[in-house]
């Protein structure tokens, strides 16, 4: 008989969505492992994500209806697309990239005003990330427009937890996936990029059908679009709230990736995964019951002051291991090779070309809602 749960906290409440990292932390103090309809389990200490991220026959990735390649699988399955996927981020792959990457970011960067006020996360972030996203797949500059409405939709949809919006969405992506296969089909010569070479990919020595080549894409968007304009919104906003900060990375910027990662890792850009129980267990001193859902909550994971003394400091002499901004385990992240390089080569082009980044009094950063993680709006004052 299914127990019926009272919840512990209402994750969508104006006070939880108007600072995420804020509410996560006191939940994380006074309830760590708490029930919401919403969210069902949240986990939110260092100690129980790593049972659970190590754990994946107990607690599984399979808490998708859909097709979700190779997110919402489990090994053995899971393990097959990994292998196809993984050398896309290999070091070769990113060497190849890097020229095109750091061309985009100067790019980007190179559109900040000589002297006046903007908005980092619609002038720099989503600008970013999409335009290299679509370099990397080989998508044309056309797809900018409609993935940075449909990732707004998505973020939307999610926080309203509207499985038929969610449903259209996916089926609109699905579309769009379609017609750069379609178009690639078409051609006599197709150009040799990431996603011809995905087309010619094989798994159990057939190749792979478009559902699942869909879904990979997908997966690979929606892992990079979010992330990364959340990522430097966070890093922008950080140097300009630190001016000691900024000056040591203008003295040192050597020290800019692990600086990137411990920024990030006290202001997490991806806040959420699921996993699901496959069996009766207990998590902390809460009983989950088959079939129930967890969420990892990232943003409070990765403060835990039991892991991170002095969780709301930058620091550089942090046993880096611990660090859950990729995740961990089977599912961690693939792209993070990917990840590292964008972000470090957008913040080197932003020490380069500026002299001075500071905070607007009167116009403060505003928190993202969840799912996102980040800011919505972050004005800043920019001197080049
Ligand atoms: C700052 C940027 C990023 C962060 C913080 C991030 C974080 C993560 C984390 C924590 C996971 C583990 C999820 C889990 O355990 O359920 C993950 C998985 C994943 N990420 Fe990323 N990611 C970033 C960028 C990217 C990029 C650039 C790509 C691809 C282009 C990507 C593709 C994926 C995919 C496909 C998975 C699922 C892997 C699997 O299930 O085996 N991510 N990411």
């Amino acid at each position: 008989m299914k127990t019926t749960r009272h919840n512990d906290w209402d994750p969508r409440s104006d006070a939880v969505q108007s600072d995420q990292i804020e509410a996560y932390d006191a939940m994380r103090e006074r309830c760590p492992v708490a029930f919401s309809d919403y969210l069902q389990w949240s986990l939110m200490r260092h100690d129980d994500v790593m049972r659970v991220l190590e754990d994946h026959t107990t607690f599984s990735n399979a808490a998708s209806r859909h097709l979700s390649v190779p997110n919402a699988m489990d090994p053995p399955d899971h393990t097959r697309f990994r292998r196809i996927i993984e050398p896309y981020f290999n070091d070769a792959a990113m060497a190849e990239f890097a020229p095109r990457c750091r061309a985009i970011a100067e790019g980007v960067v190179d559109r900040l005003p000589r002297d006046g006020e903007v908005e980092a996360m619609a002038a720099m972030g989503q600008d970013f990330a999409l335009e290299i996203q679509c370099a990397f797949m080989g998508w044309p500059a056309s797809l900018h427009e409609p993935l940075r409405d449909w990732v707004k939709r998505q973020q939307a949809a999610t926080l309203a937890g509207d499985r038929e919006a969610l449903g259209k969405l996916a089926l609109e992506f699905d579309g769009v996936i379609r017609e750069r296969l379609a178009v690639r089909r078409g051609m006599d010569t197709p150009p040799d990029d990431v996603t011809t070479r995905l087309m010619h990919e094989t798994v159990d020595g057939r190749p792979l059908t478009d559902a699942e080549l869909v879904s990979l894409m997908r997966n690979w968007t929606v892992g990079e679009l979010g992330t990364i304009s959340a990522s430097i919104g966070i890093l922008m906003r950080f140097v300009a709230a630190h001016p000691d900060w900024q000056q040591r990375l203008r003295d040192e910027p050597e020290i800019l990736p692990d600086v990137i990662d411990e920024v990030l890792r006290l202001d997490a850009p991806l806040m959420s995964n699921r996993r699901i129980a496959t069996c009766p267990v207990s998590v902390g001193d809460r009983q989950m019951e088959q079939g129930e859902r967890l969420t990892i909550l990232w943003g409070a994971v990765n403060r835990d002051p039991a892991v991170f003394p002095d969780p709301d400091h930058v620091r550089l002499d942090r046993t880096s291991g611990r660090n859950l901004l990729y995740g961990a385990g089977v599912h961690v992240c693939p792209g993070a090779p990917l990840a590292r390089m964008e972000l470090l080569s957008f913040m080197q082009a932003l020490m380069a070309a500026t002299q001075d980044l500071a905070l607007i009094e009167e116009d403060p950063a505003v928190r993202a809602r969840y799912p996102a993680g980040g800011y919505d709006r972050v004005p800043l004052y920019v001197r080049r």
